[in-house]
C-alpha cells in the first residue's frame, strides 16, 4: 500500500472536492472519473459513458434493483444507471458542493436518491443493497478493510461488488513511490494506493468471493492526455485559473501537477486501472 507523507483525512476529501468545483465541472464535466475506450474512436463523452457501461454489464444490473453509488460525484453515474437499467440509485458523496449538483436530479426521478456520507460511518441497514459501486472513490478511503467490510455488510446474499480503483503496480520501485506515487497520493488527497493484490485480500477477508479483475489501464490512460490540454488551454484563455493557481491560499493548486505526475505514472506502467468484481455468497444469511 502506498501512503502518502501526510495524513489525508476525509474532511481533507470534502475539501479537496468543494474547492476544486467548478474546475472539476468545467474540466471534467458531471463524470469525475476516467474514459473507456475500449474501440479506440470514441468521443470523450462516449468514452465516460462507456466506463459506466462496462461496469453495468459485468455485474448484470437488471431493472428494479437498488445500487448504492459509493463515492457518486455529481451524480451522473447514478442518473445513467438508473435511465438505462431502471434501477435505484442511492448515491453518497462526501462533498457539498457535489451535493447540490446531484440533487437537482431528483427532480421527477424516483429511483434516485442523494445524500451526504462517509461510507466509513454510513448508516444503512445489514443487506440493503443489491449492487454496490464504488468509481475512483476507494482510494480516497484511509481504511480501505472497512471500506470493504461496509460492503459486505450492507450488500444482500448473493449481491455483487464493482470497484474501479487506481491502483499502484505489484513491486514498486523505490524511485516510482518516490516521484509519482507518494507525490499522486498526496496531492490527490488519497490516504492509501493498493495493489490489486492488497484488494483481492480485502475483499477475501471481508467475507467476498473475488469474480474477476480486469486491468483496464491501457484503456483508460487517455483520459489524461486530454485533462492536461484542457488544463492547458484554460491557463491561457482563462484568468480565472492562472490566479487561482498563483494563489497561495488555494490548497488543492498543486493538483495541477499531480496530471501530470499521473499521465507519467501511467506511461510509466507504476500506476494501474482496475476493475474488481466480487460478490457475497448467496447462503450467508448472518
Ligand atoms: C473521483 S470522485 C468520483 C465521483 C464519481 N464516482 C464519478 O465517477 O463521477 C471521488 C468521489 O468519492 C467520494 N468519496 C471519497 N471518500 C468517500 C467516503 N469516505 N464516503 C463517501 N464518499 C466518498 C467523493 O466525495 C467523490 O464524490
Amino acid at each position: 500500500m502506498i501512503a502518502p507523507r501526510q495524513i489525508q483525512t476525509s474532511a481533507d476529501v470534502a475539501e479537496h472536492y468543494d474547492e476544486l468545483d467548478p474546475f472539476y465541472r468545467e474540466i471534467w464535466g458531471e463524470h469525475v472519473h476516467h474514459g473507456l475506450w475500449t474501440k479506440g474512436d470514441e468521443t470523450p463523452d462516449q468514452a465516460v459513458e462507456t466506463l459506466i457501461a462496462h461496469l453495468a454489464d459485468r455485474l448484470a444490473m437488471e431493472p428494479g434493483q437498488h445500487i448504492c453509488d459509493v463515492g457518486c460525484g455529481y451524480g451522473a453515474t447514478a442518473e445513467w444507471l438508473a435511465t438505462h437499467h431502471g434501477v435505484h440509485v442511492t448515491g453518497i458523496t462526501l462533498s457539498s458542493a457535489q451535493l447540490r449538483q446531484a440533487e437537482k436530479r431528483e427532480t421527477g426521478a424516483p429511483l434516485l436518491r442523494f445524500m451526504r456520507q462517509d461510507w466509513l460511518e454510513n448508516k444503512f441497514e445489514d443487506n440493503a443493497f443489491d449492487r454496490i459501486v464504488a468509481i475512483e472513490s476507494s482510494e480516497h478511503m484511509s481504511d480501505k478493510q472497512r471500506f470493504f467490510d461496509e460492503a459486505y455488510r450492507t450488500l444482500r446474499p448473493g449481491g455483487r461488488l464493482g470497484i474501479y480503483a487506481w491502483l499502484a503496480r505489484d513491486r514498486v520501485h523505490p524511485w516510482e513511490e518516490r516521484h509519482l506515487l507518494e507525490p499522486i497520493c498526496r496531492e490527490g488527497r488519497l490516504p492509501g494506493m493498493g495493489s490489486e493484490a492488497d484488494y483481492r485480500d480485502f475483499a477475501a477477508r471481508a467475507g467476498f468471493m473475488v469474480d474477476g479483475f480486469e486491468d483496464l489501464s491501457r484503456k483508460v490512460r487517455r483520459t489524461w492526455t486530454l485533462c492536461a490540454g484542457r488544463v492547458a488551454r484554460k491557463l491561457a484563455t482563462q484568468p480565472q485559473y492562472r490566479r487561482y493557481l498563483l494563489d497561495a491560499r488555494s490548497k488543492n493548486r498543486v493538483f495541477a501537477l499531480s496530471l501530470l505526475r499521473i499521465w507519467a505514472a501511467y506511461v510509466a506502467g507504476s500506476m494501474r486501472y482496475g476493475l474488481l468484481m466480487a460478490s457475497k455468497p448467496a447462503d450467508d444469511r448472518a
